[in-house]
């Protein structure tokens, strides 16, 4: 028998330990998962000292790659004055208005620790503000582990599709609406006057990356505005992966409610949200709100803010946006020449690999494309050197510490994996 790699070792381990051997389920593949030892830039390192360029990245927070130096040096600075206060900081205020600059929708912004805690406090505000209880979601959405929207939501839980113990609201059942379909909107606010708020991933990035129809938000904003509801964007994922100023600054539109995570903390946990001053007033202290937390607006993760938000430019983002149009051209090519059809749905600096012969528009597009032939390419491409989501309903990230002869090393797995015949 071949001796075992430490990652299998640990994973053993951490069965025991841990419910499933992992801490979030996305984390899990079969036969076990690559234990990360360290990151740097655009590569990781598993526990075996293989090393992998990272296109996961951590499923979205890494915009500067792993272990940046200068949010490296703003953490360890931080660090050395204390951690954590229970008392307000100037960091919170640097990075509000710093938001308020970059996010024309946010006139007043709350820091909490993650995504899913940002969603449960839209959802509490938008309920007091609109006397309505009633929220719809995108079918393939995912805005954390939360109970009202881990209805049909993507990421793991599109792997994992079911949840025991999540309890629905008998009387105003979350709504459903199909991705990038106005006439669904439509259709729903016509007819159920109790929807208070529809939550959206502006750009789906728990699907895979599905990008909206021209003139989809648009109308979204239109249908809302006419109907007294509440527009929320979720921008875990596209802010700023979909652009400097999110996908509200790409696309043009001005939600009522702005979520934003992952890339906002380069690497530490942190989240807001934020929208305009008579909503946000309505939060605890200065209004009947309540939402709270001991680690909200934590130090060492607004540290990291500072840095991220004060390196990263429009400049820097066009930047890592070209990289990503030459990988996902160089990838288009590769499987042109093999004639394995896929669709690469791109905006910014993410992206998703389809095996699909048609526009994946929607979350069923995205169930009914060949995710058992993206599993076998994407555990081909690990066994390669390059690490992806081991799972269609995720997307891929490029950081600006990817380059030319990151792309490189991509593209030649990428010929390697498709000239193996269990691929296709
Ligand atoms: C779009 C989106 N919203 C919310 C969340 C939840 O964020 P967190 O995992 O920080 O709770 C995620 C996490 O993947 C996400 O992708």
């Amino acid at each position: 028998m071949p001796a075992r790699s430490r990652s299998e070792t640990l994973f053993h381990r951490a069965r025991r330990a841990i419910p499933g051997g992992v801490s979030s389920p996305v984390r899990y593949y079969p036969p076990y998962p690559r234990f990360i030892r360290r990151g740097k830039g655009a590569f990781v390192e598993d526990v075996d000292g293989r090393r992998y360029v990272d296109h996961t990245l951590a499923y979205g927070p890494l915009l500067l790659g792993h272990a940046h130096p200068v949010v490296g040096r703003a953490v360890r600075e931080q660090l050395a004055d204390g951690s954590i206060f229970g008392a307000p900081v100037e960091l919170e205020v640097t990075v509000a208005e710093r938001l308020r600059r970059m996010f024309p929708s946010l006139a007043m912004v709350r820091f909490v620790s993650t995504g899913g805690e940002a969603a449960l406090s839209i959802l509490r505000l938008a309920r007091a503000a609109t006397g309505r209880p009633g929220v719809a979601k995108i079918d393939g959405g995912f805005h954390g582990s939360i109970d009202q929207l881990l209805v049909r939501a993507g990421s793991g839980a599109a792997t994992f599709p079911s949840s025991d113990g999540v309890v629905g609201s008998p009387t105003t059942p979350t709504a459903l609406l199909p991705f990038n379909d106005v006439e669904a909107v439509r259709e729903l606010l016509g007819t159920r006057d109790d929807i208070g708020l529809i939550l959206i991933e502006p750009v789906l990035g728990n699907m895979g990356t599905i990008l909206p129809d021209p003139g989809y938000l648009r109308a979204l904003r239109r249908l809302t505005r006419e109907h007294g509801v509440l527009l929320a964007f979720d921008e875990v994922i596209t802010g700023f992966h979909a652009g400097y100023g999110g996908a509200q600054g790409r696309y043009g539109i001005r939600p009522d409610l702005t979520m934003l995570g992952k890339v906002l903390g380069g690497g530490l946990p942190l989240a807001a949200y934020g929208g305009s001053r008579t909503l946000m007033s309505r939060v605890a202290p200065s209004g009947a709100v309540y939402q709270a937390g001991t680690y909200s607006g934590n130090p060492l993760s607004l540290a990291a803010a500072r840095a991220v938000l004060g390196w990263l430019t429009p400049a820097r983002v066009r930047k890592v946006e070209a990289e990503t149009q030459a990988l996902v051209a160089g990838l288009k090519a590769v499987f042109d020449d093999r004639g394995v059809p896929v669709e690469i749905p791109t905006v910014g600096s993410m992206f998703s690999v389809f095996f699909s012969d048609t526009d994946v528009r929607t979350a069923a597009d995205a169930r009914s494309s060949r995710t058992t032939q993206y599993l076998r390419w994407a555990g081909n491409m690990l066994e390669q050197g390059v690490f992806l989501p081991q799972s269609a309903f995720e997307s891929l990230f490029v950081s600006t510490e990817h380059g030319p002869s990151e792309r490189e090393k991509v593209l030649r797995a990428a010929e390697t994996s498709l000239a193996r015949a269990t691929i296709i």
